[in-house]
């Protein structure tokens, strides 16, 4: 339904928060965000804000009471409370069932396999010392990946384990997944969105360069470099994976191409998607338009790519702390086709993600060779570390 007085409360008020309100703006939708504090990303542009803990029972309960319409911005929510409130009427997006398999890495994988979506072959452990005995008794070989089963985000639940030493180095502790190494040939992200009435979009693949050991992506380029039946199996893919969750909202869908021409699919989330920050610049519908559009049952936009896009995070500069200043701006704003993007996070860390570039331009070589430029260029630094 399209109403500019419906309330919509947003779980979390970071930058995808803060896009979310911004895409919200262009409608005068009015976006309310519950999370810690104000000097969040999102707490300068929405409507209003309630500080809390979007992991808490009683705030989500009690910021959700005068809404409408909830979402998130992130998965790892109170989903008891979101239940309670769609008990109440509330309008909840994504289900909190879809959430709870979601925020659960374990949940995922065996989602996966029930409902016979191709993924890589996992086991589920209590411990990592259960794990360990696995290992030592040879039903696990090395080298394969080690994720942890809750709250791991942009790398940080993930051990890529290869030789015995990093069996006592880099296991992480507490229940985990042991998953086989995919031989990937491409990493590739698909967005999807789906409405209440059942209507399903996908934006193009694009293709994801991730740190080797940040596991964070570095560069995002769309449409991704394969072949067009690969592109069409992997939108196929992420429509059939958005469909199993019964998702109303956007699912961003990570997959593998392995280097025999396999689609698996690595991981989703049911909200905007670091790979999907390029449409804001490059396609007709941005997938925070688009997410608006999926929670409310509106019709979903176009989705195709206008110009081959790249999208760079900017990311803190390692050695830097402290309050933020960003070098190079405006060498990056005398180019064409860059388009800069900050959160607005006051302070900065090593590899935090402060910002995002997104560039344009005629081919996929010519946007790489200008996000390299950006890249090379635009650095996220702090005045404490001169
Ligand atoms: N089974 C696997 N085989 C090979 N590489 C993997 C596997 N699982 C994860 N990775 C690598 O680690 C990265 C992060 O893993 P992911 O599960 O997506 O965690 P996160 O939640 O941190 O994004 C992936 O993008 C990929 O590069
Ligand atoms: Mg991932």
């Amino acid at each position: 339904m399209f109403s500019t007085s419906q309330k919509i409360g947003v779980l979390g008020g970071g930058q995808l928060g803060k896009m979310l309100c911004l895409a919200a703006a262009d409608w005068d939708f009015q976006l309310y965000i519950l999370d810690k504090s104000p000097e969040y990303p999102a707490g300068k542009v929405c409507a209003g804000f309630t500080s809390g803990d979007f992991k808490n029972y009683d705030d989500v309960l009690a910021f959700g009471m005068d809404k409408d319409i909830l979402t998130i911005e992130i998965e790892h929510v109170n989903t008891d409370a979101l239940r309670e409130l769609e008990r109440l009427g509330k309008t909840v997006h994504p289900s909190p069932a879809a959430l709870d398999i979601i925020k659960d890495k374990g949940a995922q994988k065996e989602f996966y396999r029930d409902h016979n979506i191709p993924a890589t072959r996992f086991e589920l452990f209590s411990s990592e010392r259960d794990l360990k005995e696995a290992v030592r008794a040879g039903r696990w070989r090395l080298p394969f990946v080690q994720k942890t089963r809750t709250a791991g985000y942009d790398g940080r639940g993930v051990a890529v384990l290869r030789e015995p030493a990093d069996m006592d180095s880099k296991l992480l502790s507490g229940a985990c997944l042991a998953e086989e190494m995919a031989s990937i040939r491409t990493e590739l992200a698909v967005i999807a969105a789906r409405n209440a009435a059942g209507e399903v979009a996908v934006f193009p693949p694009v293709e994801m360069d991730v740190h080797p050991e940040a596991n964070l992506v570095e560069l995002l380029l769309c449409p991704a470099r394969v072949s067009p039946l690969v592109m069409a199996e992997a939108e196929a893919l992420a429509e059939r994976v958005i469909r199993a969750f019964d998702i109303c909202g956007l699912l961003a869908v990570e997959m593998f191409l392995t280097h025999d021409g396999q689609l698996l699919v690595n991981e989703v989330a049911p909200r905007p998607h670091n790979s999907g920050h390029h449409t804001i610049d490059s396609a007709p519908t941005s997938q925070f338009q688009q997410h608006l559009r999926a929670i409310c049952n509106l019709p979903l936009g176009p989705t195709e790519q206008l110009a081959p896009a790249a999208m760079v995070n900017l990311l803190g500069e390692p050695g830097h702390n402290g309050p933020v200043y960003y070098e190079g701006v405006e060498k990056c704003l005398a180019m064409e086709g860059v388009y800069v993007h900050l959160y607005g996070k006051t302070t900065t860390s090593p590899f935090r993600k402060m910002g995002h570039v997104t560039v344009t331009g005629a081919t996929p070589e010519a946007v790489i060779q200008k996000a390299e430029t950006v890249k090379n260029t635009l650095k996220v630094l702090s005045l404490d570390s001169r």
